[in-house]
C-alpha cells in the first residue's frame, strides 16, 4: 500500500477546527482509495510562539524537509505582531522549500453564491499561477535614516531569468493541461524592467514550448475589472508574487468568499515537500464558535492529495466539498446548516460514498 508522509501544521484558531474536518476527508478517502499516510503533528503558529519563542526553529525545518507535503491550517493569534509568523514561518516555508509557484484555483461551485450579479459557474474557472518566491517579497530594500524627517525606504521588486522562466513554464504546462490557454498579468507598461524580462520570457516559452497554447497579456488593473466582469477570459493565469497576492483575494471573493479558497505552495520539481492551505488565516472572531466553513481547508486537501499522485482521491475530496456546498444555506455564520464539525462529518461520508 502506498504511504505517504505528512507534516500537519493546524495552528491556531479557526486553523484547528478546518484541519480537523480535512483530516476526516482524508481518513475516508484513504479507506476507499487503498493508500494510507503517516501524519506528524506540528505545534506551531502564534500561540506556540507566545508560549515559547519559537516561530520556526532550524531543526524543525529540516524534519518538515523529509515529509512528503505539509497541510496547514492558519497561523496567527491577535498577541502576535505583524509579521512574526508571516517571515517567519510561512515565507521561510516557502523560500526554504524553494515552492515557487502559488497555485490558487478561482471557480465558482455550483449553489455558491457570488456577490458579481449574474455570474454562473461556467463562466467562472480559472487557476492562477502566483510566483512565489521573487518580486518585492524577496526582502531587498532598506531603510535609511531610520525615524527622521529625511527618512528614505525602499522596497526592490526582484525578478531572476531563471525564477521567471520557471514559473512561465510552469503556469504554460498547466494551461496546456486545461483549455489551453495562459494570461500574463503584469504592469509592463509601468515597471518596464521587470515587465520587460516577463513579456520576452512569456512570449518566448510560449513560441519555443506551447506553440499550441493561446497567450493573452492584461495589466494588473484591468484583471481586476475583468476578473470581476468577465471572468471567463480566463483559464491559466501567471503572475508576480506581489499582484498576484492582490489579485487572487478579488478571485476569493469572486468565488465566493475565503471559507471556500484554497491555495498550494508547490516547489514542481517535487525536491522539497509542497505546502497546502486555505487562504483565510485563523479568524480570531469567529474562533470556537463552530462557524467556520471546513470546505477551503478540504479543497486544500485535495491539491494536496492530486500532487502526491493520488488523483482519484483528490476527485472525491473535491466533489465531496462541492456536493456539501449545494446544501448549505450561507457559506459561513451560524445559519450555514451545521456546526464546521457537522460540515465535515457530511464531507467525509460523501467522500466514502458519494451516492
Ligand atoms: P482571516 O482570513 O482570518 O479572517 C477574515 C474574515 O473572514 C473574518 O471575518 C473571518 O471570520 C472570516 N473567515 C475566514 N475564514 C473563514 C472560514 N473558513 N469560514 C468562515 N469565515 C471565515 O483574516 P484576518 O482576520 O485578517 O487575520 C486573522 C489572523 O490570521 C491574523 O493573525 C493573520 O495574521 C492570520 N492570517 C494567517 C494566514 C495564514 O495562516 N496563511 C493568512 C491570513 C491571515
Ligand atoms: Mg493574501
Amino acid at each position: 500500500m502506498t504511504s505517504h508522509a505528512l507534516a500537519i501544521i493546524a495552528g491556531d484558531g479557526i486553523g484547528q477546527e478546518v484541519m480537523d474536518q480535512a483530516l476526516k476527508a482524508l481518513d475516508a478517502a484513504e479507506r476507499r482509495f487503498g493508500f494510507s499516510t503517516d501524519r506528524r503533528d506540528y505545534d506551531l503558529g502564534g500561540r506556540r510562539y507566545l508560549a515559547t519563542g519559537e516561530v520556526l526553529s532550524d531543526e524543525t525545518l529540516a524534519e518538515l524537509d523529509e515529509v512528503d507535503a505539509i497541510l496547514l491550517g492558519a497561523v496567527g493569534t491577535p498577541d502576535v505582531p505583524p509579521g512574526v509568523l508571516e517571515r517567519g514561518l510561512l515565507l521561510k516555508v516557502r523560500f526554504a522549500f524553494d515552492q515557487y509557484v502559488n497555485l490558487r484555483p478561482v471557480k465558482l461551485l455550483p449553489g455558491v453564491p457570488t456577490p458579481i450579479a449574474g455570474l454562473t459557474p461556467d463562466r467562472c474557472d480559472m487557476v492562477i499561477v502566483r510566483e512565489n518566491t521573487e518580486g518585492m517579497y524577496a526582502g531587498a530594500g532598506g531603510l535609511l535614516f531610520e525615524g527622521m524627517s529625511h527618512e528614505v525606504a525602499t522596497q526592490e521588486s526582484i525578478n531572476t531569468r531563471h525564477g521567471v522562466e520557471r514559473v512561465i513554464r510552469d503556469a504554460f504546462t498547466r494551461a496546456q493541461a486545461r483549455r489551453g490557454h495562459l494570461t500574463m498579468v503584469h504592469k509592463t507598461n509601468v515597471l518596464n524592467y521587470a515587465g520587460d524580462l516577463w513579456m520576452r520570457v512569456f512570449t518566448e516559452i510560449g513560441e519555443r514550448e506551447f506553440p499550441a497554447v493561446e497567450r493573452a497579456y492584461v495589466h494588473a488593473d484591468a484583471m481586476c475589472l475583468y476578473l470581476v466582469n468577465s471572468p471567463e477570459r480566463f483559464d491559466v493565469v501567471v503572475t508576480d508574487n506581489l499582484f498576484g497576492d492582490i489579485i487572487t483575494d478579488l478571485g476569493a471573493a469572486v468565488q465566493g468568499g475565503l471559507g471556500l479558497a484554497a491555495s498550494g505552495n508547490i516547489d514542481p520539481t517535487g525536491t522539497h515537500p509542497s505546502m497546502f492551505e486555505p487562504v483565510h488565516g485563523s479568524a480570531p472572531d469567529i474562533a470556537g464558535m463552530g462557524w467556520a466553513n471546513p470546505v477551503a481547508a478540504v479543497l486544500s486537501l485535495g491539491m494536496c492529495l492530486r500532487q502526491l499522485g493520488e488523483g482519484d482521491a483528490a476527485d472525491a475530496v473535491e466533489h465531496a466539498a462541492a456536493t456539501l456546498l449545494t446544501e448549505l444555506k450561507t457559506m459561513a455564520g451560524p445559519d450555514m446548516g451545521g456546526s464546521t464539525d457537522d460540515l465535515g462529518d457530511r464531507i467525509a461520508t460523501l467522500v466514502a460514498d458519494p451516492d
